[in-house]
Order: C-alpha cells, then sequence, then structure tokens
C-alpha cells in the first residue's frame, strides 16, 4: 500500500481538527494532504533569553546521564543529558591536534558517539556495532586532521539513535585553522552557535513516541528550540555577527529567512568555508546540516527586533507548508567590531569528475517489505535494503575517487543523505529543485533529497580502512533501516 492511502484511512481526526484552517482551504488540496497538521508549529513569546552553549576547548569528558531539564518557562522534564540539560558543551579544536574525549555512559542503555563530519578512524566513528555498554566507558581519540568547519556529535546505537537525540544528546564540533583565523571573522559576543531542533511534549514532560505513520514521515514537534531554549531571543549589536547553524532534528526541515526580508551571507556549510560568501534571502537546512552564515544588523534601529523564521517551502509535504519564527535578535548594542565581508573565504579544490574510479547509484525511494510493519506499508531503503549490521553493502578503495549518486525521483518523502568518514562535492541536482544553493557549493557530508530529486556528489575516500555507514539523517527513517554499510579497504 502506498503511504498516502494508508494516511488517507488513519489521518482523519487530524483531518478534522484542521478544517476550518483558512490556509488549507486556501491551499486547497485533497484531504490525504492534510496529515501532519497535528504538528503545526506553536510559537511562544520570545522572552527567555538564548542559552550558549559552554565551549571546552580539547580534551573533554562527557557524562551520559538521565536527568532533569528545566524546559519550557520553567517546568521539568526527565531528558538525556551529556552535561545538566538539553545538549552537550561545544567542543573546540584545532586542526593539527588529536582532542580525546572519555565517554562515561550513565545510561541504563547502550549509547555511543558519532562525530559528524569528522573524518576519523572506523573505531573512533561511532558505528552502531561500537557501543559502549551501560555502566561503562571509553575514550574515544579523534585526530583532527581536516577543514575548519561547524561539526556536531551525536549517539548512534541503531534503532534508538532518533530517540537518544531527541532525547537531549547532542552537541557542536567546531575546528579551527589558520586559513579561518586569518579571515578575523565575528568572534566572542558575536559569535553565535544556534542548534535547532524541534520537540513535543506530553504535559511538560518531552515525548518521544513517534507512531507508525510518523516513522513514515519524521516525527515533527509543535516547539522549536534553539540550544535547548524555547522561543529564546539574542541581544546583538548594530553590526556583523557570525551564526553556525545546526539542524540537530530528527526530521524537520527548516527553510531559514529573517522576518524583514534582509539579506544574510552564506560563508560555510558542512565541512567548512565556501570559496566566496553568497548572499540569500532565504537557506534550506534539513537535518544533520549545518551552515555558516554571516549577518548584519547595522540597518536596524537600536531596540529593533527581527526575527529568524521558517518560511514555507513544500505545499503537500507534512512539513513545510507553514511559516513560524524560530528565535529572535534584539538590536540592543550600538556598536560591533568592524568588519568588512571578504570577497573570498577559501580554497575549495575541485575534485574532477573524471577521476572517479567508478558511479554508484541508490534508490532511495522505494519502501520495502511491504506485509510488513507500518500498516503493511514497508519500511525506509537504500537501493532495496534495510540495515544489517554484519552485512557490508559496498565495498570502495581508500583513497580513490567515486561518485554516488541518490535517486528520490519516484519518492514522495524528503530524505537527507548522510555519508560517514568523508566530504563530498555535490556535482548535480536533477528534477525538484533543479539547482545547487548556496551550502551546496562547499564541501558537504549531508545533502537533501526533496520527493522527485536526484542528487550526484564526488568524494574521495580517506586512508582510514574499515566499516563506515551511510544513511537517511531522518532519524526515524535511519533507525527505520535506511542505512548501509560500506567498508573502505
Ligand atoms: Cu549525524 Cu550517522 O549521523
Ligand atoms: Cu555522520
Ligand atoms: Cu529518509
Amino acid at each position: 500500500m502506498k503511504r498516502r492511502e494508508f494516511i488517507k484511512q488513519t489521518g482523519l481526526s487530524a483531518i478534522t481538527a484542521w478544517a476550518g484552517s483558512s490556509l488549507l482551504l486556501s491551499a486547497c488540496h485533497t484531504e490525504e494532504d492534510m496529515m501532519g497538521e497535528a504538528n503545526w508549529i506553536v510559537e511562544g513569546g520570545f522572552t527567555q533569553a538564548l542559552f550558549k552553549p559552554v565551549v571546552v576547548e580539547g580534551n573533554t569528558q562527557l557524562i551520559v546521564q538521565t536527568t532533569t531539564g528545566q524546559l519550557l518557562n520553567g517546568s521539568s522534564s526527565s531528558i538525556l543529558s551529556y552535561r545538566n540539560g538539553l545538549l552537550g558543551n561545544t567542543i573546540k579544536a584545532t586542526r593539527g591536534e588529536t582532542v580525546s574525549v572519555q565517554v562515561q555512559n550513565n545510561l541504563g542503555e547502550e549509547t555511543n558517539i558519532h562525530w559528524h563530519g569528522l573524518i576519523v578512524p572506523e573505531d573512533m566513528d561511532g558505528h552502531p556495532k561500537d557501543l559502549i555498554a551501560a555502566g561503562s566507558s571509553f575514550t574515544y581519540a579523534l585526530p583532527i586532521n581536516q577543514r575548519a568547519g561547524t561539526y556536531w556529535y551525536h549517539p548512534h546505537p541503531h534503532e534508538a539513535t532518533a530517540r537518544q537525540v531527541f532525547m537531549g544528546l547532542a552537541g557542536m564540533f567546531i575546528v579551527t585553522d589558520s586559513e579561518e583565523a586569518a579571515l578575523n571573522l565575528p568572534t566572542g559576543d558575536f559569535e553565535i552557535p544556534l542548534i535547532i531542533q524541534d520537540k513535543r511534549f506530553s504535559g511538560s514532560s518531552l515525548d518521544y513516541s513517534p507512531s507508525q505513520d510518523e516513522i513514515m514521515t519524521g516525527y515533527l514537534g509543535e516547539q522549536i528550540i534553539v540550544n535547548g531554549t524555547y522561543a529564546p531571543y539574542a541581544s546583538v549589536a548594530k553590526g556583523w555577527h557570525r551564526l553556525r547553524l545546526l539542524n540537530g532534528s530528527t526530521a524537520r526541515v527548516y527553510n531559514l529567512a529573517l522576518s524583514n526580508g534582509m539579506p544574510f551571507h552564506v560563508i560555510g556549510a558542512d565541512g567548512g568555508l565556501l570559496a566566496a560568501p553568497e548572499s540569500v534571502n532565504s537557506l534550506m537546512l534539513a537535518p544533520g546540516e549545518r551552515a555558516d552564515v554571516l549577518i548584519d544588523f547595522s540597518g536596524l534601529a537600536l531596540g529593533q527586533s527581527v526575527y529568524l523564521l521558517s518560511k514555507k517551502f513544500s505545499q503537500y509535504n507534512v512539513q513545510g507548508r507553514q511559516q513560524y519564527n524560530i528565535m529572535k535578535f534584539v538590536v540592543e548594542q550600538a556598536t560591533a567590531p568592524a568588519f568588512t565581508l571578504p570577497t573570498n573565504l577559501s580554497t575549495i579544490n575541485v575534485i574532477p569528475t573524471a577521476s572517479a574510479v567508478t558511479t554508484r547509484t541508490f534508490d532511495i525511494a522505494a519502501l520495502v517489505g511491504g506485509m510488513g510493519g507500518h500498516g503493511g506499508m514497508g519500511r525506509h531503503s537504500i537501493g532495496g535494503k534495510t540495515f544489517e549490521m554484519d552485512r557490508i553493502d559496498e565495498t570502495v578503495q581508500a583513497n580513490t575517487t567515486e561518485i554516488w549518486e541518490f535517486d528520490n525521483r519516484m519518492g514522495d518523502e524528503i530524505h537527507p543523505m548522510h555519508i560517514h568518514g568523508v566530504q563530498f562535492q555535490i556535482l548535480e541536482r536533477t528534477g525538484g529543485r533543479g539547482n545547487l544553493i548556496a551550502t551546496e557549493k562547499g564541501w558537504k557530508d549531508t545533502v537533501l533529497l526533496m520527493p522527485g530529486e536526484k542528487v550526484r556528489v564526488i568524494m574521495t575516500f580517506p586512508a582510514y580502512t574499515g566499516v563506515f555507514v551511510f544513511h537517511c539523517h531522518n532519524l526515524e527513517h535511519e533507525d527505520d533501516g535506511m542505512m548501509l554499510n560500506f567498508e573502505i579497504i
């Protein structure tokens, strides 16, 4: 059975609840498309100050625990934590050093840590086979030998990744290098990390309980939190700021823009700086993706505010049909350090397509095993397969270049595809949006495929041999089996 037919039969209560919405009436869609309106965003008052995660430089320790977090205007909830609240500290490292992170697992269940975007040896990568048992600890040694950029860390135990991330386990990992330092980008109070996530609550408790159809669409929360703060505001100055954006949601895609329509300047993507800044009015950011942007608030008057919001981006998907505010910037300081937007940022060595030794194509649109779970709909797959821990699905040679194609042309769901152990370049997107956005002109480890799209990426595998995974970063899809192993030999 196709997903939409299933939704048609099960989504009646949601449809009834929203039948009066003029937005939906004007959108003029069939009732099957109305599923998901129960996940309409509820905006807060933007009265809580944005929390800024503590930055730790170099070696550190993470104690993974169940704790009580203060959420939503003082209510408290049981959460999973790397410190004593949602999200872990930001770990900062300089290219060339080796960072060791000792992880003490005080949860009553297995966990591990994947260093998303970092290129590290197999046994340090947080493959789902490499778990830290409840009550045990493991020390990750991470040789940092890659471009400056905004990376992040989160758990990766198969079938528990989405829940553990949703319940609070994630953090930023920033790499710096001399190339980036020479640009004198806004720093200190003028550099703001923004980890954007959607959460769902049952009463005042964080609630992760996806239904069968939410495993299909992704689990969408009704409240947007940034750095763990619901509906926050940040005090800014009349001048330049650097925002390091990370979409740490399990499934929600954001189409980021500013409420006054002001452009902002994209300077970096998953794998660090772009060759040159690109000015945009909006920017799509899928789960797992990062964007480094510069904003100049000097055109605003003291006391004025502007919202970071998500614009509509889809007419028919369960998400993307609503515009909502994410956070507020209030201009409260008259001056910021002088800064001029550079014309060039970095050198990106384009990987020649002729250097690819092979092309692999993966159909990511099909649901397989249709008589199984999810009301008979089947499970998310890559190339017709779902994850098996001990099966090697693809074998590649260290230090060689390949082209991989992800094909969602027949699909009706959103899939952000992520590959461990490499940074890639995107060659082209055909179908759907049909082009590359600003961040996609830089180094990437995660790429968004909207329904109808096909994307080709090129990458050179590192010298690290061993088994790594690639998967959909819609974490409900990943836990559903939309993940495969590849071995670098
Ligand atoms: Cu952030 Cu395997 O993922
Ligand atoms: Cu990763
Ligand atoms: Cu997916």
